[in-house]
Parts: C-alpha cells; structure tokens; sequence
C-alpha cells in the first residue's frame, strides 16, 4: 500500500515532535511543511529530508499531492485550518486541544461528518500503558462500580512561552486548563467511557502568571507580551451515574509532593488505579488485606506518540474511527466551556445532553 503522505502545519516546538514521530513510523512519508515563519519551515523540512514548504498553509492545503495534515498551531487556528483541510479531502490529525471552544469544535466535527475524513485529536495519554491498561481492567469489571475518579497534572513551574501566544486567552482559549488539564479530563473521561458528563463546577487562577514568576522550560518568553490565562484550574466533573471526575492543572503553584505530575487516580467499589509517573498500581483487598499489583509497566519515552501516529495512519488505511476522535474533542470542549463559566459565576454549570 502506497505510504500516507503527510503535510505538516506548524513547524514550533510541536510540529517538530510529530516530525520526529512520524519520521519513524511505517508507511508515511514526510511531503511538506508549512509555517509562517519561513525560516522555521525551511529549517525543519532541511532537517527531516522533506521536499515541498510552504508559508501559507491555504497552499498546502490545496496540494493534491498531499493526502493528510497535522496541524500544530495555535489553538485560535485550528477550527479555520482543520475545516479547511477536511472540506480539501484531507484527514485530519489536530493537536488538543480540538479548538477554542465547543462551538469551534462542533463546526470541525460537521466538517468531518460530512467530508467523511478520518479526524483525529492528538491525545497521546491515552497510549501510555497504564492508561490503556486502566480502560481494560474497568472494562474487565476488576474495578467494580467506579464511582470517583482523581485527575490531574500540577507543575510547580511550568508556565511555557509567557507573553507569546501560550499566555494569551484570544490564541489559546485558556492556560494550564486548556493545555495540560484537558489531556488528563480526556484520559479520566476515556476511562470512564460511555458515561457522559452532564455538570462543572470549578474555578480558575492566574496568581504566579500574572507576577510573571513560575516559568517553565518550553518555549521562549517574551517580556514585551502579556499574561490572561489561567496558571491553575479545578473542577468537580458529575458524570450521567453520578460518578464525580476531579481534575485540577497547575502551570504554576506553590505545591509539592507525589501527586506533581500528570496522575489518575480511578476509585471502584472493588478495586482502585493509582496511575503517577512513578508507576501503577492496581489495588483492592483480600482476606481483610491490602493486595497491590502492578497495573503496566511506563512507557519509553515518546512511545506513546509513536502509538498515536501508527493509529492515524491505520486509521486513514481503514477509515475505522480514531480513538481520539472529533466527538471526545468535542466532549471535552463542552466540559472547559463549563469550567471557565463556572469559574465566573461561582455555581454549577450544567452540560445539555450531546
Ligand atoms: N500533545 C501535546 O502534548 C502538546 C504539547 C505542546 C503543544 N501542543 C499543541 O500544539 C499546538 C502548537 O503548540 P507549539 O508548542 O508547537 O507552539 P509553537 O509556538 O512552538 O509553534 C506554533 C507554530 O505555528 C506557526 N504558525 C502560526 N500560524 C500559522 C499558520 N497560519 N500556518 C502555519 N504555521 C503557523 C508558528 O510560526 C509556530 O512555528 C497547540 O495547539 C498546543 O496546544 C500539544
């Protein structure tokens, strides 16, 4: 079978990472790059090997030559070029989140639904070991009823790129919330799957942020920029059965100890996950005794998006749906809409069915 070829939007710090990726997966082949900034085109298609490059995305887009895009702009961008890329009879592979909102999100999803292109969110979570180790034991019962799942990523001092696009709400959508949270609400709601959430309360803050304190290593800070966004975020999630998702982000907070990281923490009325970066574990109890058991070993480093990469491709090869696909990008847009509505009006923002 004749390889995919891929043309990628965006050559920042993350289009660099798929190109990386995909250079080392079966069956693409690396065909263009777009940026606006033609030196980091340039410089990224010299260094993988790629022959066409673009400054204007509308133009890779229209190539005939080029069967799917992986887009990794700012958020502000996606809706535009993901609907564009589809309505070209392009697949999509979209970085999360999907866009700025759920509206935006909703118009990709039509989009998709009537291209019939393959539409994938670049969740890469949900191919770590433990996650999907996670998902099978649920299914396999050995939880029992689930009813309250701990979710979250909290960085000390992590905030990327102050003052570009990162830290500013019409780029982005959001801070910490949109960015590292809404991997972890995908991977406790992927978990929990087919519950549905139906109600947020949370709230927001940007008190390291706004003092232009808690920087982290990704991106470069530009002084001469601006900082609204949110640098920590939590949320109570109700489910459709009443199970309660918590999830909390930080870019930025005073806070140490074993939860720092990205964790999920799932609580059945048999059994329980505790997934950290330090390891997983399954535990229940026997004969009135604690039993833990390792749940996965980690995964190597970037396997997980090696993973994801070979999903799209299988994904366009036999049109089955992603597992990360427009509609679990929608769903997660709905629950940010409502956190950040929470976080202004103080109460409980309800989810319409969807
Ligand atoms: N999956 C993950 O773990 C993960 C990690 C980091 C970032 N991301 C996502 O990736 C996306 C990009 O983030 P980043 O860190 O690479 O940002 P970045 O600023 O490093 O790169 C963005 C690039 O897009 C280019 N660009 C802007 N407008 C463009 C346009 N119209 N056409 C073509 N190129 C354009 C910029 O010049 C820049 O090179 C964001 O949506 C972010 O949320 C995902």
């Amino acid at each position: 079978m004749a390889d995919v070829r891929l043309g990628f939007i965006g050559a920042g710090a993350m289009g660099i990472i798929h190109l990386d990726t995909f250079r080392g997966a079966a069956g693409a082949k690396l065909a263009a790059v777009a940026d606006v900034s033609e030196e980091r085109a340039v410089r990224a298609a010299a260094e993988y090997g790629v022959e066409k490059t673009y400054t204007d995305s509308v133009r890779l887009i229209a190539d005939p030559d080029i069967d799917a895009v992986v887009i990794s702009v700012p958020n502000a961008l996606h809706a535009e070029l993901a609907v564009a890329s589809l309505e070209a009879g392009k697949h999509v592979l979209l970085e999360k989140p999907m866009a700025m909102n759920a509206a935006e999100a909703e118009h990709i999803l039509a989009a998709q639904q009537s291209s019939g292109m393959t539409l994938m969110i670049g969740h890469q979570m949900r191919w770590k070991a433990p996650i999907a180790a996670a998902r099978r034991y649920i299914e396999e019962g050995r939880l029992g009823k689930v009813y309250y799942v701990k979710a979250g990523w909290l960085r000390r001092m992590g905030i990327p790129g102050w003052g570009t696009a990162y830290t500013s709400k019409a780029m982005m959508g959001g801070g910490c919330a949109v960015d590292i949270g809404v991997h972890m609400l995908d991977a406790a709601l992927h978990v929990c799957a087919p519950r549905k959430p139906i109600g947020v309360y949370g709230a927001i803050y940007g008190a390291i942020g706004s003092q232009r304190k808690g920087i982290g290593t990704w991106g470069v800070p530009n002084w001469n920029g601006s900082f609204d966004v949110d640098d920590l975020a939590t949320a109570m999630i109700r489910l459709n059965d009443g199970t309660i998702i918590h999830l909390e982000a930080s870019w930025a907070a005073y806070t140490d100890g074993e939860e720092n990281g990205p964790y999920l923490h799932v609580m059945g009325d048999q059994g329980g996950i505790v997934i950290r970066d330090s390891g997983s574990r399954f535990l229940t109890e026997a004969e009135g005794q604690p039993v833990n058991e390792v749940l996965a070993e980690p995964s190597g480093d970037g396997v997980e998006r090696l993973l994801l990469a070979e999903h799209f491709l299988t994904c366009i090869r036999s049109g089955a749906a992603p597992l990360t696909d427009g509609w679990s990008g929608y769903r997660n847009q709905k629950v940010l809409d409502a956190l950040y509505r929470s976080s202004e009006t103080g109460s409980e923002i309800k989810i319409d069915d969807f």
